[in-house]
């Protein structure tokens, strides 16, 4: 039996994982804590916010005081942390707000949940979700293990790392009950479309340019978002009090082979004449100290929990491409208003 405060429940992963916990545990309650910046939309969470186990709060996790009562009216005994700033891109143009969300908003959810559960961590879990981009940039070569070495180098990746570390702290100061995950990049329904992939699928819909940062040469290793849920549901569970455990899809792609894998398949979904969004590609700036490579080892989580991603790349690229197709109006949504203006400062008119 757990209690779960579960943060940014309305974002991309979180309302996968929310939706996953709500439906398989229903005899856990779920209580979403999200802000609801541009990132966090109920609508991602519809079909599941009439579930008796779930319950929403609009909040901002570095409002401690707001936590602290939190944990008194629901008597958390598990957090699963997934609320942060997560677009590198804005980091560069932001970092406090990274800052702001990603540290100190992790170190007050900490805080809390140690004040709470003073020194009797007995089913108690803190489980903190990360990314690969604490393990900094990869040559052509080798893969990030558990034991890579430390090497953020964007305001993003550097404000997960520093969350990173806050969490392990409290596991050899206070041996609180902490488990740490970072995964590859995930793509799926929900992903909000200042992201590479659903950006492109946006465009294409649209006839607009696909923007490419540099050469598109850059690599990163794709995961189906609910193959992350799935990943995490196992650790927390079985996972191992203290530890790590890096999650991957094995499935690298540069930047602009995935481009032109979308187009074609879009190409053929929208029955446009073959190679008709290839023409949409646009080489444009590229991304101040753009990561180069991301790959992960996930032999860890493979040979002690036993898992392994469930969708080949090509068969999760079609759901989710069909998906947004099928969501047109959510897509519509997302990109009026504030999005726009972000998307012409950022892209400069392109
Ligand atoms: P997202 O940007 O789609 O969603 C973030 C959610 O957090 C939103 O609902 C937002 O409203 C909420 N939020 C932001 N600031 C908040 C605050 N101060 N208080 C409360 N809620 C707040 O992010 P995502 O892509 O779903 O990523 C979720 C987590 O997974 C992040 O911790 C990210 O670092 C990690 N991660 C993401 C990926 C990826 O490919 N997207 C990969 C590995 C790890
Ligand atoms: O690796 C995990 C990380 O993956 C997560 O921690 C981040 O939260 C998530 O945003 C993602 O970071 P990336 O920077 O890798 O994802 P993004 O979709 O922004 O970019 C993917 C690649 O595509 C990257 O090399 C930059 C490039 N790109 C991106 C955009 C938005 C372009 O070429 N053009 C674009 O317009």
């Amino acid at each position: 039996m757990h209690t779960i405060l579960l943060t940014g429940g309305a974002g991309f992963i979180g309302s996968h994982l929310t939706r996953l916990f709500v439906t398989k545990y229903p005899e856990y309650k779920i209580v979403n804590l999200d802000k609801l910046t541009y990132a966090g939309n109920l609508e991602n969470l519809k079909d599941i916010e009439d579930k008796p186990n779930y319950h929403f709060v609009k909040g901002d996790i570095t409002d401690l005081a707001l936590v602290r009562q939190l944990f008194k009216e629901h008597q958390f005994t598990a957090v699963l942390h997934c609320a942060a700033e997560s677009h590198v891109d804005r980091s560069i143009t932001d970092p406090l707000a990274f800052i702001n969300t990603n540290v100190v908003g992790t170190a007050s959810l900490l805080q809390a949940a140690k004040e709470f559960w003073g020194t009797d961590f007995s089913n108690k879990i803190f489980y903190h979700i990360s990314t690969d981009e604490v393990y900094g940039s990869l040559g052509e070569t080798g893969f990030f293990t558990e034991q890579t070495a430390y090497d953020p180098r964007s305001p993003y990746s550097a404000s997960k790392a520093a969350s990173d570390h806050i969490v392990r702290a409290f596991y050899h100061t206070y041996h609180f009950p902490v488990k740490i995950s970072n995964c590859s990049n995930n793509y799926g329904p929900y992903h909000f479309p200042e992201k590479l992939i659903p950006l492109c699928i946006h465009n294409i819909i649209n006839n607009k340019p696909l923007p490419i940062y540099g050469k598109g040469e850059n690599v990163r290793d794709w995961l189906f978002v609910e193959d992350h849920a799935r990943a995490i549901d196992v650790i927390f569970h079985k996972g191992r009090i203290g530890e790590t455990y890096n999650i991957g899809g094995h499935n690298e792609w540069t930047n602009i082979a995935l481009v032109k894998e979308l187009c074609k398949q879009m190409d053929e979904k929208l029955r446009r004449e073959k190679g008709t969004s290839e023409k949409l590609i646009t080489y444009v700036k590229d991304r101040a100290g753009h990561d180069l490579r991301y790959a992960i080892d996930a032999t860890k989580l493979k040979n002690e929990l036993g898992w392994l991603p469930s969708l080949q790349f090509e068969e999760g690229i079609s759901k989710t491409i069909d998906w947004y197709l099928n969501n047109k109006e959510w897509l519509d949504e997302v990109t009026s208003g504030n999005y726009q203006k972000y998307y012409a400062k950022q892209y400069d008119g392109v």
